[in-house]
């Protein structure tokens, strides 16, 4: 492993705003954040919002500096790309942020029933071909959402991938969800608001290459 990343793996220790933990710590009694993010972390009573896949943490970060009085915390595998955003909470004294390095599945032990109001999902992996209950959207990883988002919550996704975004709409045609907004070309359509002016690495990326960039937002209460 790179020098580089070994540093930013000990550095994001040393954040205040960074938490990890292995399966083992966790898997009996979750986090103990879990059901305190808010509480003991935040200090205030502000909408919990949580981005699964965040990279770098461009999009939890936008959303932190804009909306002050919610609280927002990205997720994601690697604590190599995280470490980018939880270095600019640390730089721009952000009090409204944090970043979680765990795998999307084992959310559940890091949020107590009810406590998360949107998730985000962006850009992620479009996991091609047979891999559908890989995809972040599948009914597998929505139902294991399902468990901390609250009843009225949102999921939201932002995607450049045409399959991902198809397989969304029918996933939610399919089990009779609530779309929220649906947007199908976000550059096409909006001229401003946080839809497009808050980018994402691989989003600049995409719009670099003139792809196209969908959104929809649904409810899940309804998904077995
Ligand atoms: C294509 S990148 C998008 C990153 C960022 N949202 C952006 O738009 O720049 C997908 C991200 O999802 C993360 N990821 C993929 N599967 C995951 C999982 N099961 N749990 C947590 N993170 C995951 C990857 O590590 C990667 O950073």
């Amino acid at each position: 492993m790179g020098k580089k990343k070994l540093q930013h793996f000990a550095e994001n220790k040393t954040f205040q705003h960074y938490f990890e933990a292995s399966f083992s710590d966790i898997s009996e009694q979750g986090s103990p954040m879990a059901g305190r993010w808010n509480d003991s972390f935040f200090c205030n009573n502000g909408k919990l919002v949580v981005e699964i896949g965040c990279g770098k943490g461009e999009y939890t970060i936008g959303q932190a500096k804009r909306f002050l009085e919610n609280n927002y915390i990205g997720v994601d595998i690697k604590g190599a790309r995280i470490w980018r955003g939880a270095k600019t909470i640390q730089e721009e004294n952000l009090k409204n942020a944090a970043f979680i390095r765990s795998q999307a599945g084992l959310l559940h032990l890091w949020f107590a029933e009810s406590e998360v109001d949107e998730i985000w999902i962006t850009f992620p992996d479009p996991q091609p071909g047979s891999r559908k209950n890989k995809r972040l959207t599948s009914p597998r990883y929505l139902s294991m959402f399902k468990k901390f988002l609250k009843p009225e919550g949102v999921v939201h996704l932002k995607t450049d991938s045409r399959e991902l975004f198809e397989y969304t709409n029918e996933m939610i045609s399919e089990n009779n969800l609530q779309v929220v907004n649906r947007v199908d070309d976000i550059y096409g359509t909006l001229t401003d608001g946080p839809l497009c002016e808050i980018r994402t690495f691989y989003e600049n990326m995409w719009l670099a290459e003139g792809k196209v960039i969908s959104y929809v937002a649904f409810q899940i209460d309804k998904l077995n």
